[in-house]
């Protein structure tokens, strides 16, 4: 609901620094995020991913909410060797609120 998405919205705060999102967003540090649950792993044009990202491009992978559940939890657990210097989010609260926030973002 409304309330998550806004609760998300503050979470990304911490996102913020390194990720751009909204209308025309730019990559900066990381990828911009619009449109990223459902998208594939690494597929955002002009960005330079780390190794582990693009071999996941090749695979085809795509982020879903499980997937993005584990890589926000431990991202250097579950993308080891990736670039994003984040230490992930330890409340199952702003994952999934963050998460909804994503889901909300148009392309
Ligand atoms: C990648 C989300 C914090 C830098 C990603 C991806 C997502 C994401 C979903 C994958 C993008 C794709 O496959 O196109 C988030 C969220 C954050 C966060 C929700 C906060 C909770 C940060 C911070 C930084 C950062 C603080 C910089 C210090 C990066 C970089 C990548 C990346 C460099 C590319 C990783 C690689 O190529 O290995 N992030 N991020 N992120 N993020 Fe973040």
């Amino acid at each position: 609901g409304a309330d998550l998405i806004a609760d998300g919205q503050k979470v990304f705060k911490k996102c913020a620094a390194c990720h751009k999102v909204g209308e025309g967003a730019k990559n900066a540090s990381g990828p911009q995020l619009n449109g990223i649950v459902g998208r594939t792993i690494g597929g955002v044009e002009g960005f330079k991913y780390s190794k582990v990202f693009q071999a996941a491009l090749e695979e085809g992978r795509v982020w879903d909410e499980a997937a993005l559940t584990e890589f926000l939890a431990k991202p250097k657990s579950y993308m080891k060797g990736t670039k994003m210097a984040f230490s992930g989010l330890k409340k199952e609260t702003d994952l999934t609120a963050v998460i909804a926030y994503l889901a909300s973002l148009g392309e």
